[in-house]
């Protein structure tokens, strides 16, 4: 092959590996500076052993150590989860024989015979709890994996890497939230407690009672028809999402399976005034070319 032709070939190359690259670096720092794990356990670039540089070998060493200590937070988990549950089964067992021991005298309380027999209620009691836990984290699983096929069938939802900010006021902090953070509260809103009920109330976009300086007139401009109103939480239990609700500003809206929008609340408007309740749409402050871009990458 004559050299220019090979320069071209090379320079072709070097321009086509160079965007995966770069895509790759900012990934990286999206990662590591403070990986929230499921546990709540926070892995800094540091705790994961990166030194500064940023090349492609740090970037694979980054993927497999945080893979590694994923699977560590889990397992930690798991470990956490199976020791609470023994406790709850012990505690029901010294429940039922504290009982039995109540039900005769101190002198019968020592018998061989009545410590068999308490001994055998509190077997009992430890079994039964056993199996109610056991059933209510079945219908827990089953609960999540109903809601994460609602999740999937779910149109419109931001990309991951969207960021929603909801501006400081009345003494409250900004608030930013990510597409990521939208996309878990949409799983949420479809789990169901053991009633068939989901968490949040119908959304019924009513005017705003006063309205905000956007000039809009609704929460969501052109949606028409009820809706359903979640906080814009990563909760999984009903009462977490109590609390997230209280707390954040925030709540994502969605009818049937389509994601509609972020609202939140104005926050600068305090307790007592007029327009307290009213909900403004939050629009995505990147760039579409770039959420674009970062959703084909990822
Ligand atoms: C119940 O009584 C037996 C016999 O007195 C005693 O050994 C045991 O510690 C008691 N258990 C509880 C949970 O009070
Ligand atoms: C299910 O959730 C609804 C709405 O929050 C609540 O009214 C109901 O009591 C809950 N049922 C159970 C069994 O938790």
């Amino acid at each position: 092959m004559r050299l220019s032709i090979i320069s071209v070939l090379f320079l072709a190359t070097c321009t086509a590996l160079a965007a995966p690259i770069d895509s790759i670096k900012g990934r990286q720092e999206d990662i590591a500076p403070g990986l929230v794990l499921r546990n709540g356990v926070t892995y800094t670039r540091n705790a994961l052993g990166l030194t500064a540089r940023s090349d492609v070998y740090d970037d694979y060493r980054l993927e497999r150590r945080v893979n590694a200590a994923k699977k560590q937070a889990n397992k930690d988990a798991r470990k956490d989860r199976k020791t609470a549950a023994k406790a709850e089964v012990q505690k029901s067992k010294q429940k039922a024989i504290t009982q039995a021991n109540k039900s005769v005298d101190k002198a019968t309380a020592k018998t061989p015979a009545h410590i068999a027999s308490a001994e055998r209620a509190g077997q009992s009691a430890a079994a039964t709890k056993k199996a109610d836990m056991k059933a209510a984290s079945q219908a827990k699983h089953e609960q999540l994996k109903a809601a994460g096929k609602e999740y999937k069938k779910t149109a419109d939802l931001p990309a991951r890497t969207a960021q929603f900010t909801v501006p400081a006021g009345g003494g409250k902090p900004e608030r930013t939230y990510t597409g990521k953070d939208v996309r878990k509260a949409n799983f949420g809103s479809h789990i169901k407690n053991n009633s068939g009920d989901r968490f949040g109330k119908q959304f019924n976009n009513n005017p705003h009672a006063v309205p905000g300086p956007d000039g809009s007139t609704r929460p969501i401009p052109g949606m028409t028809g009820p809706g359903h109103e979640h906080p814009l939480s990563p909760a999984t239990t009903f009462s977490q999402m109590k609390k997230d609700h209280k707390a954040e500003p925030a709540r994502i809206i969605s009818q049937t399976n389509n994601h509609k929008g972020v609202i939140a609340h104005d926050q600068s408007r305090t307790a007592g005034h007029p327009g307290e309740n009213d909900h403004f749409l939050v629009h995505p402050s990147r760039a579409f070319l770039e959420e674009f871009f970062s959703e084909v990458v990822y």
